[in-house]
């Protein structure tokens, strides 16, 4: 890796503003891991490969008037295969396929077969699990190693109330479909509502102890299509971990390795494992290793943060694998050292989280 040479250098302030207008700095490494100028080394990309979607969550999505990206905006599976494999001569070593919902656009198992030739560590898909069992052995066998299935709710008429559109038995079914494949761990994301389902804390810790999967408890954030977030709507991760911890103790899961954003723990008389996701309460930006991909091919270093890169003028005009991978190489080093919700002035980005990938 090339030595950081110190020099003073001048950064633009942010609206989300967390630097000073000037800042010591290190000039950008043109080798070596995709380093910011925080330290941080990122390792972990999250390509969407579309931002429609099945349903229309209530934390993310209108019922109606969402519009999406024209067709030939989507970077095609060959944009997307190109752009891996320099994040992969990069160093990112673990790779999540998201949306919208990823299982709504075509062919995606040759996709991932595609993406697996590549060599990743890790091999992950996010999804709300509505059309996940057909295909999850396909998708395993193609190379994928696991899934995060999203489920707010244990009871038919809540699910439906939060997600307007599916059927929890159909996700529920998704899971059993996942395990059988081989998609292991399952981990189970749900994003607590206050006044909505935040009753049903408990119901999905037992759920976690009777089923083994991993139950992911995700505080809700400015990422709402319609602008609505509020933070009187947020049940906050402690709250939780005090909730469960009451009736089943719990004991952290420390040895861990990497910079994951939920803190884990397990039920200290047994069986399964909770994790907690207080991105607002307890943002974990210091040691933030990933890098998203939006289905147009926005290179973005921040879920909040509407610094935004087109690879995709990159792959349409010729521009070559050097082009990519300075791409990737400024998106890191232009990257905030935190999200600022918690500060004055904060503003949601401009895209919400179906446009950028989850
Ligand atoms: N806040 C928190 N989580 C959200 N998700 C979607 N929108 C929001 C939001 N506003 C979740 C989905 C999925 C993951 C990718 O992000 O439920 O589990
Ligand atoms: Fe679809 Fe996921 Fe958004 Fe729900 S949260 S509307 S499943 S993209």
């Amino acid at each position: 890796m090339t030595q950081p040479v110190s020099v003073r250098i001048s950064v633009k302030p942010h609206v989300n503003g967390h630097r000073s207008a000037s800042a010591t700095a290190y000039a950008m490494p043109l080798e070596g891991p995709l380093v910011d100028t925080y330290g941080r080394v990122h390792d972990d990309l999250r390509i969407s490969v579309t931002d429609r979607c099945n349903l229309r969550c209530v934390y993310c999505m209108p019922e109606e008037g969402l519009s999406f990206l024209p067709r030939h905006d989507l970077l095609t599976f060959d944009e997307i295969f190109r752009v891996a494999r320099v994040a992969r001569e990069l160093g990112v070593t673990s790779l999540r396929i998201t949306g919208g919902e990823p299982l709504v656009r075509k062919g995606l198992p040759s996709l991932i077969r595609g993406l697996a030739e590549l060599g990743f560590d890790d091999l992950a898909m996010t999804t709300n699990g509505t059309e996940l069992a057909p295909v999850a052995r396909n998708l395993a066998a193609a190379g994928l190693r696991r899934v995060n299935v999203s489920c707010d709710s244990l009871r038919p008429d809540r699910f439906a109330e939060i997600r307007r559109r599916g059927h929890l038995a159909v996700v529920l079914e998704a899971m059993d479909a996942a395990e059988a494949a081989g998609l292991l761990p399952l981990k189970v994301n749900v994003v607590l509502l206050r006044g909505q389902n935040d009753d049903e804390i408990v119901d999905f810790a037992a759920f976690a102890r009777h089923t083994g999967r991993i139950v992911r408890f995700i505080e809700f954030m400015p990422l709402d299509a319609q602008g609505e977030w509020d933070r009187s709507r947020l049940v906050p991760g402690h709250e939780v971990f005090e909730r469960i911890s009451a009736i089943w103790p719990l004991e952290p899961l420390s040895d861990l390795p990497g910079p994951a954003p939920a803190e884990r723990f397990r039920f200290s008389d047994g069986q399964g494992e909770i994790g907690l996701i207080s991105s607002v309460t307890q943002p974990f930006c210091g040691t933030c290793n990933r890098l998203r991909l939006t289905a147009d091919g926005g290179l973005r270093n921040c879920l909040f943060s509407d610094d935004e890169r087109t690879a995709r003028d990159i792959l349409r005009s010729g521009g070559n694998d050097a082009d990519l991978a300075l791409l990737f190489r400024e998106a890191v080093w232009g990257k905030f050292p935190g999200h600022g919700i918690n500060e004055p002035g904060f503003l949601s980005p401009v895209r919400s989280m179906s446009m950028i990938g989850g």
